[in-house]
C-alpha cells in the first residue's frame, strides 16, 4: 500500500520501501485513491527495456483536465487557482479560481474544436508567460489535442523545425509579450517559422501588448472576440492512460531536438505525487516556481503538479532583474509565497546584488525552497539557505529532466536533510544505479559513476515523437536494460547522490540545456566559417558558458564583426540563449587521427585547466594546442 502524503522519515522509509518491492500495489492505491477515472486499469504496469516499451495503468480512462479542475470546484471552486503577477509590478495581479478557470479552458477548448482540432492533433504553442498559456496546454488536454509548447525565447527557426517535426495543425500566439524592460514580437518571429509550415491551418492570437500587427485572412484569429462567443461548456474527452497528453523538445548532443511524448495517466499520478510531497504541499499554501511553461518544470511544477492538488499556483510574466533585483523578493512578500522554486543560474545572480535588495522585503512566509537545472554550487546553495531560507526553509535540490516528467532524486522536507550540493535521495519508485565505463554497476557507497534508473517509473517519456529507434539508442543501448540519463553521479558513505554533471555533449547554460551540434551547425552556415567546436566553461552566473572556437576559410578575415555575426546567426537558427560568450579564431582544431575534434582539450584550455593535458602526442596535429592555448581567453 501507499500513503499520499510522505509525512516524516518513518512514511519515506515505508513508502519507498513498497514502491520497490511491490511497485504495481504502490502505484495502484495511489493512483486509484487520489484521482478520478472514467475506467480502471486491467494492469498498473506493463514494462521491457530492450524494446523499450513501457505502459503504466493499461485500460483505464480519465481525463487529466478533470483531475485539475472539474473536481475541485464542489469544494474548492473559488479558490485561486493561478495567481498572475504580470511583468509590470504596478499593474494588478489577477486570482483566477477554479471555478473561473473551469469556465476559460472550457471556452478556449469549445474555440479550438470550432477550428477543426481533434483528439490527436498537435497543437503548438508558442506564448509568453501569461495566462492564456497554462489556459491553452489545459484546453489541449480537455478535448485530446496533443500540446507542444514551444519556449518564447526561442527563433523562427527554432519554432518551425518543432512545428513540422510533429505536423502541427494550429498554432497559439500572442501579438507579443512583456519582459523586463522590452517587449518581444513573437508574432513576427510567428509569421516567419510559418513561411516554413504548410501544415498550420490556423493561428490563434492573443491580445497582450495591443499592438499593431499583420493578421493572415482566414488564417489568424483573434482569441478574444471568439472567446465571447464560445460556450462554458466543454465535456472532458475520454483518454486511454497511454494517449499522449504533450510533447516537449529538448536539446540533443547530435542532431534534431528529440520531441519526447509524455503520456496520460502516469504522469498525472507522478506529477501529483511528487509535488505533494517534495513540496509538502498543504491546503493554505501559495506556491510559486519562477520556471517559465516553456519547459518540463514549468508543465509539472507550475501547472499540472499544483493544479491536480487543488494549489494556488503563482504565475510570474517578468525577469528577476525588472523593475530591480529585488522583484522575486517583492512577490514572495506580496503573495506570501509558502513554496518558491527556481533555478541556481537565477540564485546565483540575485546573490550578486547584495543583501541590499534581499532585505527591504517580508519573506517570512517561505517554508520550503528549492532548486532545479543544474548542479548547485557551494556557494550558491549557501546564500540560498542563509539568505532566502533564513536557514529554517529546507532546500529541495531537485534532480531530474524532461525526459523524466517529474523529480527523480530530492530531498523530502520533514523525512531526511538536505546536503549543499547534493539532490540526496531518490524519490519513491525511483531506483537509481551508477555504472562503471565498462558497463558493470558499481555497488555500495563511495562511489562515482553515470547515473541509470533500474525500473520504469510512471512519468517518463515514452517515446521521441516520430522516432522509436533514437529514443531506443538515446537512453536504452547504453546499458543493458537500463534508462541511461546522460549524466555522472556520485554516492557518498550515506548513499545520497551529489549529480556531478552531463557526461555526454550538451551545456547547460544558466539551467537551458543546449545540445553542441546544433549549434556548431548554425556557426558553419556563415559562408566565412570552415570549422568549428563548442565546449563549455565555468561562469560564476550562468553555470557554465559557451566559448566556441572557430577556424575560417581565410584566417584574414577574422574580426570583432565577424564574431558578432556569428553570435547573430546562432540567435537566428536557435535562439538569444545559445550565444557565445567567447569565440576564439584558430587555424586548427585538434583531432584524433580518426577526426574527431577533441573536445577534452578544448575544454580543458577554455576551463584555464591547462595543467595536464593528458597525451597529445597521439593527435593528429598537436601542434594546435599549443597555439589555440596562447591565444585562448
Ligand atoms: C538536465 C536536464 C528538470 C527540469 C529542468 C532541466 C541537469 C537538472 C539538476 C539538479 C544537477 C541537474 C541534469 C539533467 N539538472 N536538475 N538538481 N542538479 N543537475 O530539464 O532541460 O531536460 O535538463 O539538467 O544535467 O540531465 P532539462
Amino acid at each position: 500500500m501507499g500513503t499520499y502524503h510522505i509525512k516524516d522519515k518513518h512514511s519515506y522509509t515505508q513508502n519507498y520501501k513498497t514502491s520497490i518491492e511491490d511497485p504495481e500495489t504502490f502505484w495502484g492505491t495511489i493512483a486509484k485513491d487520489n484521482f478520478s477515472w472514467k475506467r480502471p486499469w486491467n494492469r498498473v504496469l506493463d514494462w521491457d527495456f530492450s524494446t523499450p516499451k513501457v505502459s503504466w495503468f493499461e485500460g483505464a480512462q480519465l481525463n487529466i483536465t478533470e483531475n485539475c479542475i472539474d473536481r475541485h470546484l464542489d469544494g474548492n471552486g473559488d479558490k485561486t487557482a493561478i495567481l498572475f503577477e504580470p511583468n509590470d509590478p504596478n499593474a494588478a495581479s489577477e486570482a483566477i479560481s477554479y471555478k473561473e478557470l473551469h469556465k476559460r479552458v472550457n471556452k478556449f477548448a469549445n474555440i479550438l474544436k470550432s477550428k477543426g482540432i481533434q483528439k490527436g492533433d498537435r497543437v503548438c504553442v508558442y506564448l509568453p508567460m501569461i495566462p492564456e498559456l497554462a489556459i491553452s496546454i489545459l484546453a489541449c488536454a480537455r478535448i485530446g489535442a496533443i500540446h507542444s509548447v514551444v519556449f518564447a525565447g526561442f527563433s523562427a527557426t527554432a519554432l518551425a523545425s518543432r512545428i513540422n517535426d510533429c505536423d502541427c495543425k494550429m498554432l497559439i500566439t500572442s501579438d507579443g509579450g512583456y519582459r523586463g524592460a522590452k517587449t518581444i514580437d513573437l508574432k513576427s518571429i510567428a509569421d516567419e517559422a510559418l513561411l516554413e509550415c504548410s501544415g498550420i491551418e490556423s493561428v490563434l492570437v492573443v491580445k497582450r501588448l495591443h499592438s499593431e500587427i499583420p493578421m493572415v485572412k482566414d488564417r489568424d484569429f483573434w482569441l478574444q472576440p471568439l472567446l465571447e462567443d464560445a460556450s462554458e461548456l466543454c465535456d472532458a474527452e475520454v483518454m486511454d492512460a497511454e494517449d499522449p497528453l504533450f510533447i516537449l523538445y529538448t536539446s540533443g548532443s547530435t542532431g534534431q531536438p528529440k520531441g519526447m511524448v509524455h503520456t496520460t495517466a502516469g504522469y498525472m499520478v507522478y506529477a501529483a505525487y511528487s509535488f505533494k510531497n517534495i513540496f509538502q504541499y498543504e491546503p493554505d499554501d501559495i506556491y510559486w516556481c519562477t520556471a517559465d511553461i516553456g519547459w518540463i518544470t514549468g508543465h509539472s511544477y507550475i501547472v499540472y503538479g499544483p493544479l491536480l492538488n487543488g494549489a494556488t499556483t503563482v504565475m510570474f510574466e517578468g525577469v528577476p532583474s525588472y523593475p530591480d533585483y529585488g522583484r522575486f523578493w517583492s512577490i514572495v512578500e506580496k503573495h506570501k509565497v509558502t513554496q518558491f522554486y527556481t533555478a541556481p543560474t537565477a540564485i546565483r545572480a540575485l546573490a550578486k546584488e547584495g543583501l541590499e535588495v534581499v532585505e527591504p522585503y517580508d519573506i517570512s512566509s517561505l517554508k520550503i525552497i528549492g532548486t532545479v537545472g543544474e548542479p548547485i554550487n557551494e556557494e550558491a546553495w549557501h546564500w540560498y539557505n542563509d539568505h532566502i531560507g533564513k536557514r529554517k526553509c529546507p532546500i529541495v535540490d531537485t534532480w531530474w529532466q524532461t525526459e523524466t516528467g517529474g523529480i527523480m532524486i530530492s530531498p523530502i522536507p520533514n523525512s531526511f536533510e538536505g546536503k549543499p550540493t547534493f539532490a540526496t535521495l531518490p524519490f519513491v519508485g525511483v531506483i537509481p544505479a551508477l555504472m562503471d565505463e565498462n558497463g558493470i554497476e558499481l555497488k555500495g557507497n563511495s562511489v562515482e559513476g553515470r547515473l541509470c534508473i533500474k525500473f520504469p517509473w510512471p512519468s517518463m517519456a515514452r517515446t521521441i515523437w516520430g522516432n522509436h529507434q533514437r529514443y531506443k539508442e538515446t537512453y536504452f543501448s547504453a546499458y543493458d536494460n537500463m534508462y541511461f540519463t546522460g549524466d555522472g553521479a556520485l554516492r557518498d558513505e550515506n548513499g545520497h547522490y551529489r549529480i556531478t554533471g552531463r557526461v555526454d555533449d550538451v551545456i547547460i547554460v544558466s539551467g537551458h540545456n543546449l545540445g553542441t551540434a546544433p549549434i556548431e551547425d548554425a556557426i558553419n552556415e556563415h559562408p566565412a566559417v570552415a570549422e568549428s567546436a563548442i565546449v563549455g566553461y565555468p561562469h560564476h552566473i550562468k553555470g557554465s558558458a559557451l566559448y566556441g572556437y572557430v577556424t575560417l576559410k581565410n584566417a584574414n578575415n577574422s574580426s570583432e564583426a565577424l564574431k558578432a555575426e556569428i553570435n547573430q546567426l546562432i540567435s537566428k537558427q536557435i535562439g538569444p540563449i545559445a550565444k557565445l560568450n567567447k569565440i576564439q579564431f584558430t587555424t586548427g582544431l585538434p583531432k584524433t587521427r580518426s577526426g574527431k575534434i577533441m573536445r577534452r582539450i578544448l575544454r580543458k584550455i577554455a576551463s584555464k585547466d591547462t595543467s595536464n593535458l593528458g597525451d597529445i602526442s597521439t593527435l593528429l596535429n598537436p601542434e594546435v594546442v599549443e597555439m589555440i592555448m596562447e591565444n585562448s581567453q
